[in-house]
């Protein structure tokens, strides 16, 4: 194992800043249900804490895509490898993924779930690297700003490995 991973966030930052994204979420849907669709795999351990820090009501549901290329480099084309369960249409919507780099991955994400018109759409991701980004990506919740750096841990992986870290890393090659 060359590589060494260096702390970001520690886990009770990140727990910190998810509960804070909970509590928003849940004021800014009072009254309402929020269905929320994790990004498979990145974002299920974001997602899990972040539907219990949420007070108003929660589902749940999964995708999966893999885009086309090398596993560190975004190439644009975005397959759906796993769809989901249940239809979208005239629910209130929030995707929730690990992170947002180049943004090709949520931009064609969101077109395409647009299409099955949900009552509202919003995307949280959180990790947001905008120096990377190439294309516009609307952004609602953010957990954490970050430079350009490979990250690893609470659901983000390296060749696969690192997901189960319970706190955010750099990884250092
Ligand atoms: P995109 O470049 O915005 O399309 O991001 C595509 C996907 O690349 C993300 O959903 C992550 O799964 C992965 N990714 C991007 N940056 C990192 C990183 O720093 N560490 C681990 N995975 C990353
Ligand atoms: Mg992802």
């Amino acid at each position: 194992m060359a590589e060494k991973i260096n702390v970001l966030f520690s886990e009770e930052e990140v727990d910190a800043r998810i509960r804070q994204m909970g509590e928003q979420i849940s004021r800014d849907y009072a009254g309402r249900e929020v269905h929320l669709i994790c990004v498979l795999k990145g974002g299920s351990f974001f997602m899990c804490e972040l539907a219990k820090r949420i007070t108003v009501p929660v589902y749940l549901d999964f995708m999966s895509v893999s885009s086309y290329g090398s596993e560190t480099k975004s190439s644009g084309v975005v397959k759906i490898v796993k769809d989901l369960d249940a239809p979208l249409a005239g629910k209130d919507v929030i995707v929730v993924e690990d992170i947002v780099d180049t943004g090709h991955t949520l931009s064609y994400l969101l077109e395409m779930l647009k299409g099955r018109e949900p009552a509202s759409l919003k995307l949280c991701t959180l990790l947001d690297k905008p120096d990377r980004r190439e294309v516009e990506v609307p952004v609602d919740y953010t957990g954490f700003v970050i430079p350009d750096k490979f990250i690893a841990g609470y659901g983000l992986d390296y060749d696969q490995k690192y997901r189960n870290l319970p706190y955010i890393g750099t990884v250092e090659f």
